[in-house]
């Protein structure tokens, strides 16, 4: 067994870099899951950029959660391949692993440490962090504090680094959970549903900094607000019970003659 300096066994992921050279970052091809005999995802192929900021959108029970719960470990698919640049395959990682790899998931409901501050929370979920011991006492290197700062500035809550996170509006919340992945520094970013709750402010702010994210990271939303998605979408991705039904940029999805039967028609209904 490989052992790190601190004596912790190394994983071979820890050294692994997705493999990016044909330009994507993420593979899913031909993956099913079934529950009880219902598919709640059927053959789908999706392939994400590196770099990319892809939206996927989706009526309630399309499949978006299953998906991200397949990238990330936490369910595995029935068949299909999903992988992680060209080599790294997600399926025989578990969910710390992926992680480790440097996917990102967002959950809905914040996690913040609420008695903890902005700077502190950030601070735990440094990369190469070795657990809470570690991270609360011992200083920080420059390098770890620049990261720390640049990502307060990120998410837009330098100002704010010193209050406990409980004392946050829950839109900040969300962009300090944003800051806690970032500052694992992931390849890829799973965001689900960001906004929901948000006032319009806060929610317009999250379209800026999603934006900001793309390019340096490969991020995927998932969101029901069609009004967000139009203002940061560049290609769209409409799941329909568990598979594809289009992709494209927002105008050509909204022309879609499948997508407004099945999905768009619903809403003005
Ligand atoms: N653990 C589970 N056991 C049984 N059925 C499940 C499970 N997880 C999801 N499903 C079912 O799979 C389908 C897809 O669910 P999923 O949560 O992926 O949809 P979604 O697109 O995220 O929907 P929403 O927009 O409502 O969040 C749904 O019919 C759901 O009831
Ligand atoms: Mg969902």
């Amino acid at each position: 067994m490989i052992v790190d300096k601190h004596g912790s066994p190394l994983s071979s992921v820890d050294n692994l870099k997705p493999d990016t050279r044909h330009g994507m970052i993420l593979y899913v091809e031909d993956v099913s899951v079934s529950f009880d005999g219902f598919k709640a995802l059927n053959d789908l192929n999706l392939y994400i950029g590196d770099g990319e900021l892809r939206c996927l959108i989706g009526a309630n029970g399309a499949g978006k959660t299953t998906l991200m719960d397949v990238i990330t470990g936490k369910t595995r698919p029935d068949k299909g391949k999903v992988s992680f640049g060209q080599q790294i395959d997600l399926l025989e990682l578990d969910e710390s692993e992926i992680a480790r790899a440097g996917i990102g998931r967002k959950f809905q409901k914040p996690t913040v440490f609420e008695a903890l501050s902005v700077f502190e929370n950030i601070e735990l979920s440094l990369s190469g962090d070795k657990g809470i011991w570690s991270s609360l006492f011992h200083k920080l290197s420059g390098e770890q504090q620049d990261k720390i700062d640049e990502v307060l500035q990120t998410i837009g809550l330098t100002a704010e680094q010193h209050y406990p996170a409980g004392r946050l509006s829950h839109g900040q919340k969300q962009w300090l959970e944003i800051g806690m992945l970032l500052a694992a520094e992931p390849r890829l970013l799973l965001v689900d549903e960001p906004v929901a709750g948000m006032t319009a402010q806060e929610t317009e702010r999250t379209a800026e900094l999603l934006t900001s994210l793309a390019g340096k990271h490969s991020v995927v939303v998932v969101e029901h607000d069609m009004a967000f998605v139009r203002s940061i979408a560049r290609k769209v991705t409409v799941l329909h019970q568990g598979t594809v039904l289009a992709e494209g940029s927002m105008d050509e999805i909204q022309e879609n003659k499948d997508v407004r039967e099945v999905y768009l028609g619903e809403e003005e209904a």
